[in-house]
């Protein structure tokens, strides 16, 4: 049996980000992972982070090594009928985005707790949670070795993703769930080649959406709309690179670079809120409440900005016993979170092709597309979203 303050469920950069941010306010947690450090700090995911999740990384002291390898850019390219459209994130916002991957984010955070001696427990199971309606919840679980645990807090914290414990631990009636399905997903490749453009490229064409992003000099990072039933084994890396030379062309030429296939996998697509992000004593953040299509790339933006209003509410609430901001939580996350969600929509909507889509709405789509692309008050509006509106 341990006592702590908070008891952390998921060591994703929700978790993490809260737990560094509790020790920066002198609260004790405990963070619990199902997978073990390896996994979670191999799993590629997430590649941009606002400019707003860069400053609060490095304000808690935890974005060196972003600073020093992370990729700034300043715009992004909308590519449809075969051209190129930029857009200048920082001529219209004054503010760019950092390429830099989710899983270095994840080694950054744990190697800090490790360098303080903050406890995370990996490879735990069976992890339930009880007594959420008291002022004592517990969580039970059992350690990586099988023994049988129990840990008190005052506060437990859900971070544990879209397929985690916490939100089903919830009664159903007490939340109201928001969901929408697209009929897309995104086939993932990971590749060891350089980048074949400085920028993203987010491209609309009629075989279905790609997108040209990165990790490093050396290493490509690319997607290509598929059907959610497709499956991996049916794409090899031949295919996968034939069907990127005919997404990516354009009437001027474009040669996209070739290289050895590090990892591909295939993720659905899904728009998805439970409404409140609360229940007595347990609070969600992150992917645990709400999920965004990657479209907007506000996923891991989103869990991280939900966890900074969190660790000021249990501040407030465990140090200076004050129950303000704690019961203001759920609303004031979900203004962000909402806004979120229409921009990811947004973004979704304009750049992938509907198989259920009828002339009329490719019509309005294309529309969109050359309206965002020459307007300056419509790609605006795109890059202050794109960019990251203010915490507050
Ligand atoms: P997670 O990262 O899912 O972490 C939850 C953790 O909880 C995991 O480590 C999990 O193992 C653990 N866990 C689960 N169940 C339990 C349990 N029972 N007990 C203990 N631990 C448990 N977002 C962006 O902002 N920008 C992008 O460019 C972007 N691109 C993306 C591209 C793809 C292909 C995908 C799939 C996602 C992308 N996202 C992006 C979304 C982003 O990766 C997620 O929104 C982000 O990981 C959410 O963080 P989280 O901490 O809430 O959840
Ligand atoms: C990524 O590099 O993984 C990435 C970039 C932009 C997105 C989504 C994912 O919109």
């Amino acid at each position: 049996m341990t006592d702590t303050q908070v008891g952390i469920i998921g060591a994703g950069p929700a978790g993490l980000v809260l737990s560094y941010l509790l020790h920066l306010e002198g609260i004790d947690a405990v963070v619990l992972e199902a997978r073990s450090r390896e996994y979670v700090e191999k799993r590629v995911r997430a590649g941009v982070c606002e400019q707003p999740t860069v400053e609060l990384l490095r304000e808690i002291g935890v974005g060196e090594r972003m600073a020093a390898e992370g990729l700034p850019h300043h715009g992004l390219s909308l590519r449809f009928d075969g051209a190129d459209h930029r857009i200048d994130l920082t001529a219209l916002t004054g503010k760019a985005i950092t390429v830099y991957g989710q899983q270095e984010i994840v080694k950054d955070l744990i190697a800090a707790h490790a360098g303080k001696g903050l406890p995370i427990e990996f490879e735990v199971s069976d992890v339930e949670l009880h007594d959420l309606d008291t002022e004592s919840p517990r969580v039970t679980y059992r350690d990586a070795e099988g023994n049988a645990r129990e840990l008190n807090c005052a506060v437990i914290a859900g971070c544990d993703g879209f397929h985690g414990v916490s939100r089903p631990s919830i009664p159903g009636v007490e939340l109201t769930a928001y969901d929408h399905q697209y009929p897309f997903a995104w086939l993932g490749v990971l590749a060891r080649t350089p980048p074949s453009h400085e920028e993203l490229i987010y491209t609309h064409h009629e075989r279905g959406f790609a997108l040209h992003s990165m990790r490093s000099p050396e290493i490509t990072r690319l997607y290509l709309q598929v059907d959610p039933a497709e499956r991996i084994e049916n794409w090899s890396d031949d295919r996968i690179w034939a069907e990127l030379e005919q997404r990516l062309e354009t009437k001027e030429g474009f040669s996209l670079r070739e290289g050895p296939v590090l990892e591909k996998s295939i993720t659905p697509m899904r728009s998805f809120v439970v409404e409140p992000m609360r229940y007595g004593r347990l609070f969600l953040a992150g992917d645990a409440a709400h999920i965004v299509p990657p479209t907007g790339a506000k996923g891991m933006n989103l869990a991280i900005a939900d966890v900074r209003n969190l660790s000021r509410a249990l501040k407030a609430l465990l140090r200076d016993k004050d129950g303000e901001l704690a019961a203001s939580y759920s609303d004031r996350c979900l203004r962000r979170v909402w806004r979120a969600e229409h921009f990811s929509w947004y973004m979704t909507s304009m750049l992938h092709t509907d198989p259920n889509a009828d002339a009329f709405q490719r019509r309005l789509q294309l529309s969109q597309l050359r309206y965002t692309a020459s307007s300056t008050a419509a790609a605006t509006s795109l890059a202050e979203n794109y960019v990251g509106l203010p915490f507050e």
